[in-house]
Formats: structure tokens, C-alpha cells, sequence
């Protein structure tokens, strides 16, 4: 229950910036990748190709920070924080030597190294007993914190149990906004789980121990990966959630109702599905009815009548993000659609964020509430979902009730209206089940 306290409580009226490794040291402090990788190679190569080698080039961070974020905190002394605060997450090296705001991601500057070997093996604790918003204490130097004892190496190695804790991610993966709201709390969701009692730790499912080189010559049966695989991996969405489908008959007549329930079992994921970027992320279940032609329905969800569901129900005509166009300086911007392309009616498993004025946001730094519903999946949590269909008077049997559960990064509204690459934004099939109906 300790855990489920420090959820609740409220940041203080203003959260902190922790910015008190600001600025003290110079970009020569600290190692380019590439020379820690002639040694670990493989490890480079994992990391290389992970998010945490892109945090700062990526293309959303980039038009996020420069086109959104950056301009909003120069204008609006509220949010004048996020200035340097998004880069001492996403470009650590940049935030260390004061380089704020960096030059964009084309310049080719040594922020677009992102979060390297040398911000974790050089980060020695935290500030913070709970941490959240950067709150690392980091000592470049010859000898890089280790999760192993008694390793010889020629930069020399300091065992650190910090390393090793899931309060180590969480100085980057919880994040307080200027105005109190948790708008990232991945930590928090997972000390609240049964994972953490039993002491399944966020390494063990983001760095897969497994046989790997942990230099050119040595070889170890169990070397920590670096992949650091989340909702951008296809591999790691699949089958997250459990699915079932259960039809009340299995016989109909055309023209009688069906009363149809679907399970959703979180099973694979140590925090709520979506985590992370919850302002942005989307879950959702599609049920159709298809027939024997091919003819398709698309069945709505039974509303269930709790606070707020209307922010997870798909709504076509629901406009949110507003505050973009506002921050864009588009005049009388009436926002995009709230929902992307998600048919009508489809159940979304989401946390909508608020902005000041009371309009749902993307905005993660503008937000003032999130705690209106959080209708997302718990870790090893099932969720129970019921669908009312009356089978069409023109069906031809069988029907087969096809129920599918997409996941998307970003409403695609938002991805286009930004122009992101197609890929930030397509749905992705986390897992599928059906029944089949036979006709009387
Ligand atoms: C210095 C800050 C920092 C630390 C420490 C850190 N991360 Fe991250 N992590 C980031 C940032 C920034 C991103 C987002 C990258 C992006 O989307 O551009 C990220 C992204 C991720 C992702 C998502 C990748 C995806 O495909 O969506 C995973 C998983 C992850 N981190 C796991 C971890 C784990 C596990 C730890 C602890 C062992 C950890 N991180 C420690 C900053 C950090
Ligand atoms: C000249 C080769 C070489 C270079 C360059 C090098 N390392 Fe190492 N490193 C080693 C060797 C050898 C080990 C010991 C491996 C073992 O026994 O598991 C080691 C071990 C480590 C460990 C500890 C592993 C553990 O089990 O805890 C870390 C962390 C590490 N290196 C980080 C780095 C970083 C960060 C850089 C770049 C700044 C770097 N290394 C550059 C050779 C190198
Ligand atoms: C039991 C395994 C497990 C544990 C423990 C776990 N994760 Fe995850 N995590 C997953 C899986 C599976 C996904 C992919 C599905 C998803 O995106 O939710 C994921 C996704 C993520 C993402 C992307 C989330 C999003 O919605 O964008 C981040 C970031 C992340 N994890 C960080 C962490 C951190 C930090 C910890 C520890 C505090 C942690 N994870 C603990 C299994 C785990
Ligand atoms: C997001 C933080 C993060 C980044 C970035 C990162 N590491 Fe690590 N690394 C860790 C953690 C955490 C562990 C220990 C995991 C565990 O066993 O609990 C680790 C373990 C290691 C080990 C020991 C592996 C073993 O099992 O013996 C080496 C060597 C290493 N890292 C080198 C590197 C190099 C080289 C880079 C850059 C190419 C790098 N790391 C980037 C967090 C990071
Ligand atoms: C406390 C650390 C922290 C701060 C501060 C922070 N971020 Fe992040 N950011 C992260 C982590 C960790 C993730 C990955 C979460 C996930 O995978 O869901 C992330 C994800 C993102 C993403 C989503 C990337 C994707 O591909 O989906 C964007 C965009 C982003 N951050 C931009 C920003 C901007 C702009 C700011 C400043 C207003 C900011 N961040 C502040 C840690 C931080």
C-alpha cells in the first residue's frame, strides 16, 4: 500500500526543477559512444538501434521540442522550465554542459548522442528518495559504475546496487508537469504491481539476459542486452494484452440480439498498457461482426457509466488539442479530432490529460489534471468489456465476431496534422480472437 500513498500524493504546487547538474561540465567530459563501442561491441550495436540512442533526433522529440515545447516556454514563463527540462531527459549530454537550448538535431552536435553509455555508466544516485525529473547525480571519470562485482577492466569498474534498482530508470521515467500533474509515472505504476513484490525489476524485462559478448573476447551466458524494446517494438506489443471473445449463444436468428463479452488481460506488461507518453498513446478494441459475404458492422461498446467515459469512447466528432494550434499561433484553431481514426464507439484505454483551459491535451508540460479517469490496464489487471449487436435482418451465416486491439503512439489527427513520419502513428495489431455464430 506504501507505494499506492505516494501515487496519491499531490506534487507540490510548482514541481521542482532539478537542475543543479546544469551547465558543470564540458562536452569532453564524457566519452563519444563509439569509443565505448570498439570494445562493446555488441552492446553498442544493441543500444544503437534502441529509442535511447534517438531520444533527441527522433523526429516527434524533435518537431515536439522545437516546434511545440521550446516556443511555448519562451512566450509563457509557466512552462519557461521545459527550456532545458525535456533536454536533461532526451539529450543528457546537452543539459550537463549548459548547451541550452542545443542546436536542432541537423547540426550534428553532440546532444544528438541522446541518452549514451556515458550518462548511465557515469550516474552515481539521485537526489530524490521517490525519484522523478532528472533528479541523477552523475561523476564522469575513468570508472564507470557496473552491475557486476570484482570485474577487471581497463577504465576500471565500480559495482552500484543504484545501477541495478528500478529507482535508477525511474529519475527519467517519472515526470512531474510545471503544474503538479504526474504526467509520466511508469515508476510508480510499477512499484504499485505485483512485479515489484516480486522483485521483477524493470531490467529484467527491457535488457533480456541472454549469451552475448560483453567485449569483443568476452563471452557471458547471461550479459544484460541493451535493447531496451517498449511500445515502439511491434515484438514487444504482441500479445501484451490477453484476448477473449464470448458470444451469450451460438446459434441466431437474423434480426435477435447477441450480448457479447471481452476479456482484456494485461499479462505480459509491469505497468499499466499504455505507459510512458500516456498524454499521447492509444489502446483501443474494435469488435466486428462479419458475415459469410464479407459484409462488415461495427459493433459500439455498452457503456458502462463511470466518470469521464465519454474520453474513452471514439468519438468522430469530438475536437481536442487545441493548445498546439495556440502555441502555433493558428488563429481560431478549432483543434484536430480527438480520436484519430478509431471507429465510432470502439472502447479506447487511455489517460486524457488536461490543459489549463480545460481541453484535452498532448501537451504533456501544459497539463494541469489527468486524474478525471484513467481507464488504461493494470499490470495483471483484466478488464471486462460487454457489445450488444442484433444481428442484421440481411446476415448470412455464419458471423464470425472479430475482436482486435490496436495500439498507436500518437492519434493519427495529431501525426498528420504534425506531419510525422506514418510509422509514429499507424496502428499496430497487439492481439486478436473471435467466435464464430452460426444462423438458425
Ligand atoms: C537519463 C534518462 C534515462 C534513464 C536513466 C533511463 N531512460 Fe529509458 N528513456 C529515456 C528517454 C528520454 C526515452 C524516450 C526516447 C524517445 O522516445 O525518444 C526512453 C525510452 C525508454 C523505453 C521506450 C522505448 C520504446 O520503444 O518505446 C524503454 C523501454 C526504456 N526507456 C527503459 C528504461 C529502463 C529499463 C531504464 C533503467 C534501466 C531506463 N529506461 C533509464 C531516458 C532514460
Ligand atoms: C579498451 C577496451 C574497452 C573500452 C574502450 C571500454 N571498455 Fe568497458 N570494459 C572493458 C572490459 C574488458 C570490461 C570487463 C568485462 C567483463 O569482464 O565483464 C569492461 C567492463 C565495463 C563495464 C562493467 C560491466 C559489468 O559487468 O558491470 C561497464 C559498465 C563498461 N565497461 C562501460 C564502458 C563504457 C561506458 C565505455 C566507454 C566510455 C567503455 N566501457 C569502454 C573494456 C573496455
Ligand atoms: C513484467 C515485465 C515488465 C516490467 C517489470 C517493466 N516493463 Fe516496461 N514494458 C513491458 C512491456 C511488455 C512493454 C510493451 C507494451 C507497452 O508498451 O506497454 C513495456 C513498455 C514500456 C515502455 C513504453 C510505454 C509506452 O506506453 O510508451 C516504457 C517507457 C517502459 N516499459 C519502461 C519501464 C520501466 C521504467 C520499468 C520499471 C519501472 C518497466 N518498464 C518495467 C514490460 C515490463
Ligand atoms: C539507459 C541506461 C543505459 C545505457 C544508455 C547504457 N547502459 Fe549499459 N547497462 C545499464 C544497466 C542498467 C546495466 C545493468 C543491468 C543489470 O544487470 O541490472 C548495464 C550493463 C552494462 C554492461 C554489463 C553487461 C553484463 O551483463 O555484464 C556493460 C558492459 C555496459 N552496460 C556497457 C554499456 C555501453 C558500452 C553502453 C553504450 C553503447 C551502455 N552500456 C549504455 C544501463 C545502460
Ligand atoms: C523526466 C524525464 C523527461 C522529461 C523532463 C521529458 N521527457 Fe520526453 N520522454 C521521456 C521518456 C522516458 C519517454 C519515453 C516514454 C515512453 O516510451 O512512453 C519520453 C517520450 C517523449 C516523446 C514520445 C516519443 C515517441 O516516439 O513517442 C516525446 C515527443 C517527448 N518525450 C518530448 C518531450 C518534450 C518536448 C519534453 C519537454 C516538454 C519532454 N519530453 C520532457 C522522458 C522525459
Amino acid at each position: 500500500m506504501r507505494g499506492f500513498l505516494v501515487l496519491l500524493l499531490p506534487l507540490f504546487l510548482t514541481v521542482p526543477v532539478f537542475s543543479a547538474e546544469m551547465g558543470k561540465f564540458k562536452y569532453k567530459d564524457f566519452k563519444k559512444p563509439e569509443q565505448c563501442g570498439r570494445c562493446h561491441k555488441q552492446i553498442y550495436q544493441e543500444w544503437k538501434s534502441s529509442l535511447m540512442a534517438k531520444s533527441f533526433v527522433h523526429r516527434w522529440d524533435d518537431v515536439e521540442y522545437f516546434r511545440l515545447a521550446l516556443p511555448h516556454a519562451l512566450k509563457f514563463s509557466k512552462v519557461a522550465g521545459v527550456k532545458g527540462g525535456c533536454i536533461a531527459c532526451h539529450a543528457p549530454l546537452a543539459f550537463l554542459t549548459g548547451d541550452i537550448p542545443p542546436k536542432s538535431p541537423s547540426e550534428g552536435t553532440r546532444a544528438n548522442e541522446g541518452v549514451s553509455c556515458e550518462i548511465c555508466h557515469n550516474i552515481v544516485g539521485t537526489t530524490e528518495k521517490v525519484p522523478y525529473n532528472f533528479s541523477y547525480i552523475i561523476k564522469p571519470g575513468r570508472v564507470k559504475q557496473g552491475s557486476r562485482k570484482n570485474v577487471r577492466a581497463p577504465h576500471g569498474v565500480k559495482y552500484s546496487e543504484f545501477l541495478r534498482s528500478p529507482e535508477f530508470c525511474a529519475t527519467c521515467h517519472d515526470e512531474g508537469s510545471p503544474y503538479g500533474a504526474w504526467v509520466k509515472s511508469t515508476y510508480r505504476e510499477w512499484k504499485e504491481s505485483p512485479y515489484a513484490k516480486e522483485g521483477v525489476r524493470c531490467q529484467d524485462c527491457h535488457m533480456g539476459y541472454g549469451p552475448g559478448y560483453v567485449t569483443k573476447r568476452k563471452f557471458r551466458k547471461d550479459m544484460a542486452h541493451h535493447t531496451f524494446h517498449g511500445a515502439h517494438s511491434k515484438a514487444k506489443l504482441a500479445g501484451a494484452v490477453d484476448l477473449g471473445v464470448y458470444p451469450d449463444k451460438d446459434r441466431v436468428v437474423p434480426g435477435e440480439k447477441v450480448k457479447i463479452t471481452v476479456t482484456l488481460f494485461n499479462q505480459k506488461v509491469g505497468h499499466y498498457i499504455p505507459s510512458g507518453s500516456a498524454e499521447e498513446r492509444m489502446l483501443w478494441l474494435e469488435v466486428w461482426a462479419v458475415d459469410a459475404t464479407g459484409k462488415r458492422w461495427h459493433i459500439p461498446v455498452d457503456k458502462k457509466g463511470f466518470k469521464g467515459e465519454e474520453y474513452t469512447i471514439a468519438d468522430p466528432n469530438a475536437y481536442a488539442y487545441q493548445a498546439m494550434g495556440e502555441i502555433l499561433g493558428i488563429k481560431n484553431f478549432r483543434g484536430v479530432k480527438r480520436d484519430g481514426d478509431v471507429p465510432k464507439g470502439a472502447r479506447i484505454f487511455r489517460r486524457p490529460f488536461f490543459d489549463p483551459k480545460g481541453r484535452m491535451t498532448i501537451c504533456q508540460w501544459y497539463t494541469k489534471d489527468n486524474t478525471l479517469v484513467d481507464y488504461r490496464i493494470g499490470p495483471r489487471e483484466t478488464k471486462v468489456e460487454t457489445y450488444t449487436f442484433r444481428v442484421p435482418k440481411d446476415a448470412i451465416g455464419p458471423i464470425r465476431i472479430e475482436a482486435k486491439l490496436y495500439y498507436a503512439l500518437v492519434p493519427s489527427s495529431v501525426g498528420k496534422f504534425l506531419e510525422l513520419p506514418e510509422t509514429e502513428y499507424e496502428p499496430v495489431l497487439v492481439n486478436s480472437a473471435s467466435a464464430v455464430l452460426s444462423t438458425k
